[in-house]
């Protein structure tokens, strides 16, 4: 979690060029994707082949014979000696989720909420350059579309290469399936312009929204879990997939970028689909009651998908904002049960706005109803309020934050919170927001420590890598 010191190295691949031969040709096929944001089933072979030669800028060697390796059927590659392409995991009892890689949108965005998250947010390594952050985003995508597929980052993995090299795959992930794993890139404001430098060639390709948030109340930042270059969201309904997962493309960046803090969270603290149960934060309240959901493809096209108002190469993307926030537990765990309640807007047990506590979690608020002694029932400072589009001229965020517990302090304080992830389609959507709550009751308890806005790339074509556009 800590900032570490630039590798003054070259890049330095983890799999040695002549094995990538076998690797591809000893491939098993991929497992049917499927989700709800757009991805596409793997193409057959054909479709690939003319993909292989249509892209302006080709997938580097190693990108490109995994990305079409991978979709090979398995009577192509089975039984080649010393491969070892095969799923991970796939026992009765694992989870064999699988959402696509490629498509529309990036999955991990309207996918179903995972249990478990572990975020990365990297620089770029100073020698760096534009072929290096190009063949960063090749390489990434490549190991990212095996491991959502539950297969390891290249065929030989763990265990199948040789035995007087590093093991391309770090194997912590054998024998775990796929997990409903998915991977999701994001290009912070730096990647385009760091202290007035244009070190990639970008700047003219900046979003115009894409900057450093504004300072806003309450917040005590620190450096290291803030900003960087770029940016993953790895999400997994098992925590050693979404670990393994970054760590495997922390390995593959060195050289290129290095890791500038990351982030574990569990217990999502919202859901995307109508069928997922309102989980709880660690206040104890129901959070992601009135998310967007998946299936409203009119709020989505709305407030979360960025349309042709913006950089052309950004166009089905997104931008996530993460808020790393700090919850005061211990006062908060004196409040009476009361005060909770007012202070969020709605009751701890059902999640019902206070505008009609017998409600159901549900009911739409009435923010001018009035107790008996004239008071609003839904306080005027409560969060729920503050955050509703009546009050933020409409604006809706696609929620998808977790919870965090990072141990405790030294007077025995649990150091936890909640680690915000909102994605939505103009940055400044956030910013209202955000300002809008400067009067939330419920700031006495929060502390925001960290802060991040990153430009989320649409979903990469079959055999191209995430962001190609930004490079055409
Ligand atoms: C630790 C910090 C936070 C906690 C504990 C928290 C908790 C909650 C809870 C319990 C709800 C009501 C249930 C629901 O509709 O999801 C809610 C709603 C909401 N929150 Fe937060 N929240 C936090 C931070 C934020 C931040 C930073 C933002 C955005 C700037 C935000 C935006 C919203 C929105 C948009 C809603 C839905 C309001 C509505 O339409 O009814 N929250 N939050």
């Amino acid at each position: 979690m800590n900032q570490v010191p630039d590798e003054p190295t070259v890049p330095v691949p983890p799999t040695e060029p002549d094995s990538l031969a076998s690797a591809a040709a000893g491939e098993a096929s991929l497992p049917a994707a499927s989700g709800p944001e757009g991805g596409a089933a793997p193409q057959d072979e054909g479709a690939r082949e003319t993909a292989a030669v249509a892209p302006r800028r080709g997938l580097s060697r190693r990108g490109m014979l995994g990305l079409f390796g991978a979709g090979a059927a398995v009577g192509a590659g089975a039984g080649v000696a010393g491969t070892i392409g095969v799923q991970r995991g796939s026992g009765a009892t694992s989870d064999t989720t699988v959402y696509p890689f490629f498509g529309q949108h990036q999955s991990g965005i309207t996918t179903p909420v995972q249990d478990h998250l572990h975020f990365a947010a990297f620089d770029m390594s100073t020698r760096a350059d534009r072929e290096d952050l190009i063949s960063l985003l090749q390489d990434w995508s490549y190991a990212a579309s095996r491991m959502v597929a539950g297969l390891e980052v290249t065929a030989k993995g763990a265990v199948g290469g040789s035995p007087e090299a590093p093991p391309d795959d770090t194997g912590e992930a054998l024998g775990l399936a796929a997990s409903g794993l998915t991977i999701t890139f994001g290009f912070g404001p730096t990647l385009f312009e760091s202290d007035g430098v244009d070190r990639y060639g970008l700047a003219a390709k900046r979003p115009a929204g894409l900057t450093r948030l504004p300072a806003f109340l309450g917040e005590d930042l620190q450096l290291d879990h803030s900003d960087g270059d770029l940016c993953i969201q790895a999400c997994a309904d098992d925590p050693q997939v979404a670990v393994h997962a970054i760590r495997n493309l922390t390995r593959i960046a060195f050289g290129r970028a290095r890791l500038r803090w990351s982030q574990l969270g569990f217990g999502r603290t919202s859901k995307t689909t109508a069928d997922q149960q309102t989980p709880r934060n660690l206040f104890g309240y129901k959070d992601g009651t009135a998310n967007i959901l998946a299936d409203d493809e009119t709020a989505l096209a709305q407030h979360v998908w960025v349309g042709a108002d913006d950089q052309a190469w950004l166009a089905g993307g997104s931008y996530l904002v993460a808020r790393k926030i700090a919850m005061v537990m211990e006062s908060w765990d004196r409040l009476r049960l009361a005060e909770q309640d007012r202070i969020v807007g709605r009751n701890k047990g059902e999640g019902a706005p206070l505008s009609n506590p017998t409600g159901a979690e549900n009911d739409d608020p009435d923010f001018a109803a009035l107790s008996a002694t004239g008071k609003p029932l839904i306080d005027h400072t409560s969060h729920m309020r503050l955050a509703h589009p009546d009050q933020n001229n409409g604006i809706q965020l696609l929620r998808r934050g977790y919870n965090y517990v990072d141990g405790n302090d030294t007077l025995g304080k649990l150091d936890a919170g909640l680690f915000f992830l909102a994605y939505q389609r103009r940055p400044e959507d956030f910013v209202t927001v955000q300002r809008s709550l400067s009067v939330d009751a419920m700031n006495e308890y929060l502390k925001h420590l960290g802060s991040g806005l990153w430009a989320i790339p649409p979903g990469a074509a079959e055999g191209s890598y995430v962001g190609a556009p930004l490079f055409a």
